[in-house]
């Protein structure tokens, strides 16, 4: 074989590895970072699904700058090992620092009545709410319901945080400045429709499709976001969704063929944003000025953007009455 040949054998993949290298730092470069303006020290928050991915990261960077952060989980077990964990990276051997500031309570969003009990427990140990982050969800399951009877990605990401919110509304009300963060996901643009009667039944929607269910909860992100907005209008409470972005090395994908997720390894790499990327726009509607966010609005890499067309007052009017239906035909209210 002649050595130029050789050469351009060897060659090829060495100079693809490296503009692969290359073009993905200059993804990386892209990604903006949140302002951080705002001072929470000793605030009081509330993130739920915290014991893993974007909710334990963001429970890092928020217990970093001072906040007293209530770890809302469904698992005690897992909760506390993150509590520890988080804990030991962020005050280290600093006792005092530590005191009171992380919690832990158990919340199981897929039950309305687990919802009531996480308010009433938090409202007996705390008298005020900066933050709600309303983190915790599901992906890709296929066709199960929750305790109450309800499709369960249109439950745990819509439903249990729509009852959560109201629950909590009178303790962000009255703690000035609060703010409420729908995380949703840009693939709430791949919801075909915003009518969601269908997962509230306990038949199977024939051709149950796990990924339109996740789309339409993220749907219902945004439409709570909207709705919650126009409701308080005259609070001093905002409220605000976003989109973290493809985010990689967090559990999202636990329903999904763990084989083929491996062999597409490379490919997510390349595409996706480590947690620390993951989390900017998340710490962007918690720690900006208010001067810099909208209420109502919906964030993407730490800028506004719009809606799109199915996130309109209208609908977001209608999934309110229909969730406000679901809940109070399911619990006597606390
Ligand atoms: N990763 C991404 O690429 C991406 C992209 C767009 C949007 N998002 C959104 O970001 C949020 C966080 O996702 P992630 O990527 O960090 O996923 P993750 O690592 O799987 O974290 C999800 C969290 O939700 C909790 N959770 C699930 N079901 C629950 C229930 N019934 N009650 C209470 N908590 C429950 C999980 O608790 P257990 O561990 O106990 O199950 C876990 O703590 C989700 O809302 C997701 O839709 C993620």
């Amino acid at each position: 074989m002649p050595s130029i040949l050789l050469a351009a054998i060897y060659a090829a993949p060495i100079a693809t590895a490296v503009i692969v290298i290359w073009l993905k730092s200059r993804k990386d470069k892209a990604v903006r970072m949140a302002a951080k303006a705002r001072d929470i020290d000793g605030k009081v928050v509330i993130i739920t699904g915290a014991n893993c991915g974007i909710g334990y990261a963001t429970v890092a960077e928020l217990a970093k700058r001072g906040a007293v952060v209530v770890l809302a989980c469904r698992n005690l077990a897992t909760g506390q090992a993150a509590l520890n964990q988080l804990s030991h990276d962020v005050y280290g051997n600093d006792k005092a620092a530590s005191t009171g500031k992380l919690h832990l309570l158990r919340v199981d969003l897929n039950s309305l009545q687990s919802v009531q009990d996480f308010s009433r427990e938090f409202k007996s140990q705390f008298d005020r709410l900066d933050m709600l982050i309303n983190n915790a969800g599901i992906m890709g399951k296929g066709y199960a319901l929750s305790t109450d009877g309800f499709e369960q990605h249109f439950a745990v990401n819509h439903l249990g945080h729509f009852y959560l919110t109201n629950l909590l509304m009178d303790m962000l009300k009255k703690t000035k400045g609060s703010r409420i963060i729908n995380v949703s996901s840009g693939y709430y643009l791949k919801a075909t429709s915003a009518d969601f009667e269908d997962l509230t039944s306990v038949q199977s929607p024939s051709g149950f499709k796990p990924m339109q269910a996740y789309a339409r909860s993220k749907l219902a992100n945004c439409l709570h976001v909207v709705e919650l907005c126009n409701r308080l209008k005259n609070e001093q409470v905002s409220v605000f969704a976003l989109r973290p972005g493809f985010v990689r090395g967090t559990q999202l994908g636990r329903h999904f063929n763990q084989f083929l997720l491996t062999l597409a390894t490379p490919l997510i790499w390349f595409f996706s944003k480590d947690v620390n990327q993951g989390i900017q726009t998340v710490l962007h509607c918690a720690l900006a000025d208010d001067k810099e966010l909208e209420s109502g609005a919906l964030y993407n890499d730490c800028r506004k953007e719009e809606y799109s067309m199915l996130v309109s007052d209208d609908n977001a009017r209608k999934l309110w009455n229909l969730s406000e239906q679901l809940v109070s035909s399911k619990v006597k209210q606390a």
